[in-house]
This record gives C-alpha cells, structure tokens and sequence, in this order.
C-alpha cells in the first residue's frame, strides 16, 4: 500500500514507476516526492549505482568480501607498519629480523587470499552492480588502476626481496637480511599509502565518480 504523505519511500520497483528517470530501482534507494517525482538529498549517480542486473544477494556479497579483502590487507599493512615496526627497535638485530620473518610468513598468505578476493568481488561488482565498465564510474577505474599497481608491487615484494630476506635469515646472514628487509619496507611503505586512497576513493566514490 502506499503511503498517503508527499514523501514516500522507492522500495522496490512495483512501488513506484520510475521509467522517466531511466532506472528500475531493487531495493530502498531514495525518498521521492510524490508529486514531482523529484528525487531528494541523494545524487544521481547513488540511483544508478544501485544493483540494476544480478540478484541483490550476489551484489551484497560481492560488497562484503571487497571489504573484508580491503580490511585484511590494508589493516594488515597499518598494524606491521605503524604498530609493529617501531616497536622492533627493542630487539637485537637476530631476534628482530627473526620476528619480522615469522609475522611475513603468516601475512603473506592472507595477503595472497586478499588480492584474489578483492579482484573476484570487484569484477564481479563491475560486471553485477554496473553491467560492464561503461557503466563504473571514474572511482571504480581509479580504483582498479591503483589497485593493480599494489598487486605488482607485492608481488615484486613477494618474488623479490621477501625470498631473499626469507633465505638470507635461515642461513643467519644478517647484514643481507637486513638490506631485503629495508627494501620490504620502502615496499610497504609505499603500498600502505596506495592501500588508505584506493580505500577512501573506494568508499566515497559513488558520491562524485
Ligand atoms: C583491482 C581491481 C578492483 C576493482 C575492479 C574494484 C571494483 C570495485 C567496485 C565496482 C566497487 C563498488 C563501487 C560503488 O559502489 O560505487 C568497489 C568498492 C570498493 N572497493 Fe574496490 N575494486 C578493486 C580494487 C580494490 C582495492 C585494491 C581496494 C582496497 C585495498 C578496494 C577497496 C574498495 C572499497 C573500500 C570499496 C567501498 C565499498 C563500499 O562502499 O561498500 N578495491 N570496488
């Protein structure tokens, strides 16, 4: 039934007819005026966002796992950079390149589950959600470009320098697993950065891309 007042809720796309605006509304999007049809305090660009194809629960999962990939591996980088490494400095040279050794060896998986699941949920968002590339805005581009450039940097910091560092602390070099290890964190310290934008760009994006 539906509501007597000016404003009414578009809940779905039987509620309401919404051909003159060019999309079929799934689910609760925006408040509309009766009358006019003028859709209040919610840009345009939210309507078209909202899952056009696909089935809604293949979009919301698709969302969730994005987020929980971006969470893993972006977290993941602010605890081992901002947390972890000053704290480092109370241990002796061994221990500490010893420690860092363990912590990567039990990141870097989650890293590699992260990665796949952020592209999987992405594509599959652009492909449910959007109905191809043509249809993402520029935040989603944006955030694809970005998002590749941190996957060949972990994976160069993976084949690289993560080996090197893995290979040199079993055979207790310790001047060369400090060098890898430098080379690791000029990585990450540029990936964290990459990590909190494409993030903010992730998040905010439906608003202005
Ligand atoms: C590499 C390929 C990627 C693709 C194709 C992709 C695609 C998408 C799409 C289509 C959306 C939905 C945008 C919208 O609702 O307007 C999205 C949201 C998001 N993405 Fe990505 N993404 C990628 C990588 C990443 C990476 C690397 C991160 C972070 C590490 C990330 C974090 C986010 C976040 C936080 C959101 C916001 C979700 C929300 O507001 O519910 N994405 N992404």
């Amino acid at each position: 039934m539906r509501p007597s007042n000016a404003v009414r809720t578009v809940w779905d796309a039987e509620a309401i007819d919404t051909s003159h605006l060019g999309f079929r509304p799934i689910q609760k999007i925006a408040t509309i005026h009766a009358s006019s049809g003028f859709i209040r305090g919610i840009p345009k660009n939210i309507v078209l966002s909202s899952p056009e194809r696909g089935s809604p629960l293949m979009a919301a999962l698709a969302f969730a796992l994005h987020i929980l990939g971006a969470v893993v591996w972006v977290g993941g980088m602010c605890a081992i950079y901002i947390c972890l490494r000053p704290a480092l400095v109370t241990l002796e040279p061994p221990q500490r390149l010893r420690l860092m050794r363990v912590t990567f060896q039990k990141f870097f998986p989650w890293v590699w589950t992260a990665v796949l699941l952020l592209l999987a949920s992405g594509y599959s968002m652009v492909f449910i959600v959007f109905g191809g590339f043509a249809g993402a805005g520029l935040h989603v581009h944006l955030m694809q470009g970005i998002g590749w450039l941190m996957i060949a940097l972990f994976v160069w910091l993976f084949h690289g320098p993560w080996l090197a560092f893995k290979s040199a602390v079993d055979a207790e070099d310790w001047p060369r697993a400090g060098t890898s290890l430098d080379r690791i964190r000029q990585i990450i310290s540029i990936n964290l950065p990459l990590g909190l934008i494409v993030v903010l760009i992730g998040a905010s994006g439906r608003f202005w891309g």
